[in-house]
């Protein structure tokens, strides 16, 4: 006699099956390298496009993808005020600024966008820079991601390729507890972890004193709990500050300040992890 086993349908199976993703890589790029932290206002913007023109002065082909839906900062930092082409209506020319290809959320949504009509746009918007951006031949692509562990994290971990992340922080101990959450995050959806950075990590007056406004040591010690790479400090500086604000990265506007040889140190040890 036959004997029937009952099972789950195959429809059923699907549904209750953990859900997995296919990671894709954005089209055009070798590596991708995603900034982020959990806290706000920590520097990951004014991180992201000097580390990208680090990468570029060192001799790479790089693009910058700002993936902050709420707050985009790459026109400004870059100075660009153009919207991107599109040369068959179905897929968008970066803006080229100071050799990197850019790409912004703040190029297609209005400013005066309401937030709470941008949460929704989140995944779609991802899928079209990672997919429908004509980046060409490129090494490397930065992603200044938007601060906190929500919708555009997930989406990245789970459906994009992401070869590495850097947790940029302030040493505080507030921030400090939002590093952890991202570590954990990231440690979850396995996304590799290439380090940690320390940033306004102190100040240095006329006289060389030192002064750890945000406290001392914070980021390391984080670092070392979690057993992450330390990548290493940026201190608080005015000419990186209005650098920024003036739409040309200190790295780009002076590669010989002090500032900026520290972003190209901490581009040449990242490349380490690559190439
Ligand atoms: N090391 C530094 N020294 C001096 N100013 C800095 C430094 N790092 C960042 N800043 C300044 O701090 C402000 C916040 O930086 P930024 O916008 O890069 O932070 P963010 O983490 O990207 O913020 P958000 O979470 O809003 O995206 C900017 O005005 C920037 O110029
Ligand atoms: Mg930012």
């Amino acid at each position: 006699m036959d004997k029937k086993t009952v099972g789950l349908s195959d429809t059923f199976k699907g549904k209750t099956a953990p859900k997995s993703f296919t990671k894709n890589p954005i089209k055009g790029t070798k590596f991708t390298i995603a900034i982020s932290s959990a806290k706000g206002g920590v520097g990951k913007s004014t991180f992201a496009m000097n580390f990208a023109l680090a990468l570029k002065s060192i001799g790479f082909k790089v693009g910058i993808l700002d993936a902050d839906i709420y707050g985009p900062s790459l026109p400004k930092m870059m100075s660009i005020n153009e919207k991107p082409k599109s040369e068959d209506g179905k897929s968008l020319v970066p803006i080229n600024q100071y050799g990197v290809q850019c790409m912004s959320i703040g190029f297609l949504v209005d400013e005066e966008t309401p937030m709470i009509w941008r949460g929704p746009m989140v995944t779609s918007a991802i899928k079209t820079f990672t997919q429908k951006v004509l980046w060409s031949n490129l090494d490397f692509i930065v992603i200044d991601m938007p601060p906190g562990t929500g919708d555009t994290q997930l989406t990245f971990a789970q459906e994009i390729k992401v070869d590495g992340v850097i947790i940029v922080s302030t040493p505080q101990a507030i921030a400090l507890l939002d590093v952890k959450r991202g570590i954990k995050m990231f440690d979850k959806l396995k996304v590799p972890i290439l380090g940690l950075v320390d940033n306004m990590s102190f100040f240095q007056s006329d006289d060389g004193k030192n002064y750890n406004i945000f406290g001392e040591g914070g980021v390391e010690k984080v670092a070392d709990e979690y057993k992450k790479e330390f990548l290493g400090k940026i201190p608080i500086n005015i000419d990186l500050r209005v650098a920024a604000d003036d739409g040309k990265p200190l790295v780009e506007k002076n590669p010989d300040h002090k500032i900026s040889k520290i972003f190209i140190e901490l581009a040449n040890k990242v490349k380490g992890s690559f190439l």
